[in-house]
């Protein structure tokens, strides 16, 4: 590991020797000096400085100065600053614009390696974080939704527009067509990525608990309420608020997260005074609301509340030019987290798997692949590697009659016709799935005027 360096700037002549001594005994420290501000502030510029231990009383320039420029050239670097018997007042302004800490002079060197080794834990803590935050920016960002299919392009359009608004958005979808998926790209492209996406499942919630989790409660609110307790609107404030399975939402909770929505305050439950959030709401199901309202299971009002934008995410079956797309993208990801080197599909394995319907949505391709991965032998996966689901066409797999007496020119066109509407008009993979040339494909379906 690269030592981290230290910059200490003190105009005793004396002292500056003996802790910059001190600490050089240190393993861990690199230790550069300067007697004065000028030769600081160049050391600054020109160095990697990790951390900066000054004085607050320099003979040409002061100590916060140095301050500001280190955290003007990178805001990470720590700064301890040293001042005087009596001045403690200078070191509270320093540690208003970003230092780290003060120490007294004369200086103890126990405790200024203390205070030196809690900074630079501190600075490790902050690049991991933001490490952490870059990776989750990448991690939700666009370059993970996989899809090129018209219905998906639009959909990273309405992502892009809506992004950056703060409205709410209702996402709706079949089982594991990606809805969290979209709500976190909707965050994490939002003004609001630095703060917290929190997901709520309302499906897991018991109808007696959702608003203390959701709203928090005051201390002796009810038995047991030992003291203050904030819910998921206030740990969210600044953020994200993802309401999962928005539909199984009981209706007594529905009434009050309306009212949240409309006045942008609430309640704790026991509690007087109302609590402002800034809170955005992305709200997801795989219901059909718009009959639920119908229903009177869900309120109308709230409907119209949270479908401010509506994002419609189509099933797998109804993109299949996708299916090809994901499944490389899985075998990659399958082969980055499980050291394998799958090459690729066989054609005839693909072709398969185009034709299956996926009720399971993408979930459940992304579940064959991985387990297709797994008990592979091969390099190049294939139908051997399939699950039987797939392999064999079951009773479920939709057919093509063709009646005795049918003409050899009828039949072909039927086939073709057929294998076309299958695969949403998609001649390659209709060509594929047919086994003849594309070229062949075009001729017949003119030919036949398909
Ligand atoms: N367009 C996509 N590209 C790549 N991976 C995807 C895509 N859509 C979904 N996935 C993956 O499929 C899985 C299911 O997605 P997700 O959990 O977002 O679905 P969901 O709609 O919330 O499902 P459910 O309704 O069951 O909660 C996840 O592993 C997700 O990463
Ligand atoms: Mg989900």
């Amino acid at each position: 590991m690269k030592k981290k360096q230290i910059l200490i700037v003190d105009d005793e002549p004396g002292s500056l020797k003996a802790i910059s001594i001190a600490l050089a005994k240190d393993n861990d420290y690199q230790v550069i000096d300067a007697a004065d501000g000028k030769t600081a502030l160049r050391l600054i510029k020109e160095e990697q400085i990790d951390l900066v231990l000054t004085d607050m009383k320099l003979p040409d320039i002061d100590g916060l100065t140095i301050l500001k420029s280190a955290k003007y050239k990178n805001p990470d670097t720590s700064v301890i600053v040293i001042t005087g018997y009596g001045t403690v007042e200078s070191a509270v302004l320093a540690m208003k614009d970003g230092a780290e800490n003060y120490l007294t002079k004369p200086i103890n060197i126990k405790e200024l390696r203390l205070l030196i080794s809690n900074a630079f834990a501190k600075q490790q803590l902050a690049i991991e974080n933001k490490e952490l935050r870059t990776q989750l920016n990448i991690r939700y960002g666009f370059q993970n939704i996989i899809g090129h299919s018209p219905n998906m392009q639009q959909i990273y359009k309405t992502i892009l527009q809506v992004a950056p608004v703060n409205c709410n958005v209702l996402i709706c979808g079949e089982s594991g067509t990606g809805k969290e998926l979209i709500a976190k790209a909707l965050h994490y492209n939002s003004p609001r990525k630095n703060k917290l996406f929190l997901p709520i499942n309302c499906t897991a919630l018991p109808e007696s608990l959702i608003e203390s989790e959701l709203f928090g409660y005051e201390k002796g609110a009810f038995t047991g309420a030992i003291n203050r307790h904030s819910g998921k609107f206030e740990a969210a404030d600044g953020g994200t608020l993802f309401l999962d399975e928005i539909g199984d939402m009981p209706l007594p909770a529905q009434a009050r997260l309306l009212r949240v929505l409309e006045q942008k305050e609430f309640l704790r439950v026991g509690g007087v005074s109302s609590v402002k959030v800034d809170v955005r709401i992305i709200a997801a199901t795989n219901k059909d609301l718009l009959s639920e309202v119908q229903k009177k299971r869900f309120r109308e009002d709230l409907y119209w509340r949270l479908k401010v934008v509506i994002i419609q995410l189509p099933p797998l079956r109804e993109r299949r030019d996708d299916i090809p797309l994901l499944i490389d993208a899985f075998i990659h990801e399958f082969n980055q987290t499980n050291q394998r080197n799958i090459m690729g599909i066989s054609p005839k394995a693909l072709n398969a798997l185009m034709l299956h319907d996926y009720p399971g949505n993408i979930r459940e391709l992304k579940n064959i692949i991985e387990s297709m991965a797994i008990l592979s032998q091969n390099e190049m996966l294939d139908l051997d590697d399939l699950p039987a689901l797939i392999q064999e066409p079951s009773e479920k797999n939709e057919r093509i009659v063709i009646n005795i007496g049918t003409s050899m020119e009828e039949a072909e066109k039927k086939i073709i016709s057929q294998t076309l509407k299958k695969v949403n008009e998609n001649r390659t993979m209709a060509a594929g799935i047919l086994g003849i040339g594309l070229r062949t494909l075009h001729r017949k379906i003119k030919e036949y005027k398909l």
